[in-house]
């Protein structure tokens, strides 16, 4: 997810693109740069870093005063962030800059039919092969507009992209498929954006740019069309939020805007995995296929969410691979003296990339000659970059400290590495694979139903308000989801909570249940082998007073409950990314019922760079 900008009028370009970056930084905000149009030709200055860099910079050497220009905020996808991976883009000739917010699907064969046309290309991503495609339809056609809708047919993925050229002084060109772009309608000036925060304080004046539409923007006009070049019309609206609600996208904090992004944000994750050839590729791993075919035992380290991650990756992985998997906390791993040979591979998961536990963890198995494939939300920090290989989530910036789109598409990755090994080891055929991968593609949707419908989750945080002890029951991948349930609720309503496997209730936790004890669970699959079993489990904690507040599968009439929580069926496997929706939601309305900080809960950060 980055943050996009284009401005069109009658001041000084860079003053309004600068604004409207920082208030798009919580996009992204590993590298920022501007293109300006003036004086006949495009000056651009881009920076690793945050936006601060970009400014001291400009400050050192400003852009030309210019009336239209781009700027981008990023969040690396493809490629480090440094200087020459930062937006803007151009053509190789000059003619055209262009920013993208999004991940194309298909970068790869077009960057190589491109250098076989003697493209050269200055950066390691997907948007610079756009900017080149730009150039050459441009210098075609000469009409930017027309230029992009040939381009857009072009791509596969998501995309939002603004782009302005040489010849067409004072125009804009926007275009998106599945990332977001709106058109802000000012006073002798207009604006294209990733969202209404970049313009908000220039104006309330919006209009929606649809699926699969074009933008033709000058500071005093407007037109869209689809990508054949036909006319569409388009929603003018005003813009209620302030400043600090847009970058939130009208949500009250960033974990509820994260939380309603995690079908988004796993289809992301899901992006560009299947090669040419229909197979899963994971490019970045850089672990040779005759390396991963000698893997004898994998151990997975993490801390918090990133280890409950782990913890249900586990039961994919092996499942699938075949290969015996540990899960291990980071902060104990290096301790227990572990068992580790050049045949051991580690999966370290981090959505950071900083926390300092996992990173020593890592270092540690490194000295001990063991692969390492990180998993990873955050481009060049320090975890992948000290890997042999890495995966990356590819969820956007994730700002609340409560994981919750990261912890998501964490399992997915880590699945994802389980199914690469059992395609390169031929324990699974690549077709396979292949009807995993569709199955999980239904996720993002069963997701957004499951959200689209979840109520009464606030009603349960008012009813267990003040329970002194709130537990939590799994069993098989359930059980890690009760672990992730409960530490939900304590970084962020402070409460005692505790996550069990329900197995192990009559070994002793069963002595904490009382008349009225809150205790959510998590409950199995119809298709689990484990579903009965949990029913009688619930039956015990019923018998002895426990208020049961169940999480089923739609599908499940063995629970008549009616105050059950239902959520959509999913393979075994796949059901935590479903089961720990109303747990986050729990979570969070009980923070948000006692006035607690829910993006920044207290004693906690985002990223935990001590040990
Ligand atoms: C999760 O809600 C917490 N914020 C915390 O447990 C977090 O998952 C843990 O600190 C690991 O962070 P990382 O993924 O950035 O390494």
């Amino acid at each position: 997810m980055c943050g996009i900008v284009g401005y069109t009028g009658d001041s000084n370009a860079t003053i309004p693109l600068l604004e409207g970056l920082a208030r798009l930084e919580y996009r992204g905000y590993d590298s920022a740069g501007i293109s300006i149009l003036a004086d006949g030709k495009i000056t651009t200055a881009k920076r690793a870093g945050k936006l601060a860099v970009l400014v001291a910079a400009l400050k050192e050497k400003s852009l030309p005063n210019g009336q239209v220009g781009i700027g981008h905020t990023r969040w690396a996808t493809h490629g480090s962030p440094i200087d020459r991976n930062a937006h803007p883009h151009l053509d190789p000739d000059g003619k055209v800059a262009l920013i993208h917010n999004g991940i194309i699907e298909n970068y790869h064969s077009l960057k190589v039919a491109l250098e076989n046309q003697g493209h050269d290309f200055s950066s390691d991503t997907d948007s610079e092969v756009v900017a080149h495609l730009l150039g050459a339809e441009y210098s075609r056609v000469n009409d930017l507009t027309a230029a992009m809708e040939k381009v857009c047919k072009q791509l596969q993925g998501n995309f939002s992209l603004v782009a302005i050229a040489v010849d067409s002084p004072g125009t804009l060109v926007g275009a998106r498929r599945n990332s977001p772009l709106v058109v802000g309608l000012g006073d002798g000036a207009n604006f294209l954006a990733s969202d209404v925060a970049a313009f908000i304080s220039f104006t309330r004046r919006a209009l929606e740019i649809g699926q699969n539409q074009i933008v033709t923007l000058t500071a005093s006009s407007y037109s869209i069309t689809n990508f054949d070049g036909e006319a569409q019309n388009a929603r003018e609206f005003e813009v209620t939020w302030d400043a600090s609600a847009a970058e939130k996208n009208g949500f009250p904090h960033f974990m509820a805007k994260e939380i309603m992004e995690q079908p988004k944000a796993l289809a992301d994750c899901l992006l560009g995995r299947i090669d040419e050839k229909g197979q899963l590729a994971l490019n970045e791993v850089r672990v040779s296929d005759d390396e991963l075919r000698d893997i004898e035992k994998i151990i997975i380290i993490g801390c918090g969410s990133a280890f409950h991650a782990g913890m249900i990756a586990k039961y994919g992985i092996e499942h699938w691979s075949r290969i015996p998997v540990e899960v291990e906390l980071a902060s104990e791993f290096r301790y227990r003296d572990p068992i580790i040979t050049r045949n051991t591979l580690v999966l370290a998961i981090s959505q950071s990339g900083e926390t300092m536990d996992t990173l020593m963890a890592l270092r540690h198995a490194k000295e001990q000659r063991a692969k390492v494939i990180s998993i990873c939300n955050t481009h060049g920090a320090s975890i992948p970059r000290e890997s042999d290989g890495v995966v990356y989530t590819q969820a956007g910036p994730e700002i609340a400290v409560a994981s919750t789109k990261a912890f998501l598409t964490q399992i997915v990755a880590a699945y994802l590495v389980g199914l690469y090994l059992a395609q390169v080891r031929g324990i699974k055929f690549v077709d396979e694979v292949r009807d995993i991968l569709e199955e999980l593609d239904e996720m993002p949707t069963k997701i957004e139903r499951y959200l689209e419908t979840s109520e009464r989750l606030k009603e349960l945080a008012e009813e267990f308000q003040s329970a002194q002890s709130i537990l939590f029951l799994g069993r098989h991948v359930g059980y890690p989801v009760a672990l992730e349930g409960a530490l939900k609720l304590k970084e962020l309503a402070y409460m005692h909570a505790e996550g069990f496997a329900a197995g192990e209730l009559k070994h002793g936790p069963i002595a904490l249940i009382e008349e009225g004890t809150p205790v959510l669970v998590v409950m199995p699959s119809p298709h689990s082998p484990l579903h009965d079993k949990m029913l009688s489990n619930v039956q015990e904690i019923q018998a002895r007073g426990a208020r049961a507040i169940i999480i089923a599968s739609e599908s499940d009439l063995a629970i008549a409950d009616p105050r059950a929580i239902r959520i959509p069926d999913a393979p075994v496997l796949f059901q935590p990314l479903l089961a720990v929706l109303p747990l986050q939601l729990f979570a969070y309305e009980s923070a948000v019922i006692r006035g607690y900080d829910v993006d920044q809960p207290r004693n906690l950060a985002k990223s935990v760079t001590v040990e």
